[in-house]
């Protein structure tokens, strides 16, 4: 059966351009990861998974960049939840060299890849929405 498609909910676009493409091209990849999964693509799994660990730190480095540039003042604690998320984000590897028996665990490592977008996007990212939302008025 195949897995519905995962989509950042509305409120979840910070309102940066650069910041909500990031978090879209991570959407993207999940989604790809999704789809090779499901066709026991497993190699093509773990370099999707590889891309979006690259691309999620390189994802904090611009972000972090960015609230500097617009004086958020939670920048430090912003940065030791990036630091949070880069931690978990190894585990993902060994999670996707564990299910290359077709088991349906792969399900369980989709949702830890949105897990660790949330994690940025929601519980994190929000906090700089607002900010930005004040700066504009
Ligand atoms: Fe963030
Ligand atoms: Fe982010």
């Amino acid at each position: 059966m195949l897995r519905k498609v995962f989509e950042l909910p509305m409120n979840l676009i910070i309102g940066h351009p650069v910041i909500d493409d990031d978090h879209a091209r991570m959407v993207r990849i999940i989604n790809e990861t999704a789809v090779a999964l499901e066709e026991s693509k497993f190699h093509e799994a773990t370099k999707l998974i590889f891309n979006f660990i690259e691309l999620m730190r390189e994802h904090t480095v611009r972000e972090e960049e960015i609230l500097h540039g617009t004086e958020f003042p939670w920048v430090e604690e912003h940065a030791a939840r990036h630091r949070q998320i880069m931690i978990m984000l190894p585990r993902l590897i060994d999670e996707s060299e564990k299910i290359q028996d077709g088991g349906k665990a792969w399900d369980a490592l989709i949702d830890k890849l949105i897990e660790c977008l949330l994690a940025d996007a929601f519980e994190a990212d929000l906090a700089f929405k607002a900010h930005l939302a004040g700066h504009r008025v």
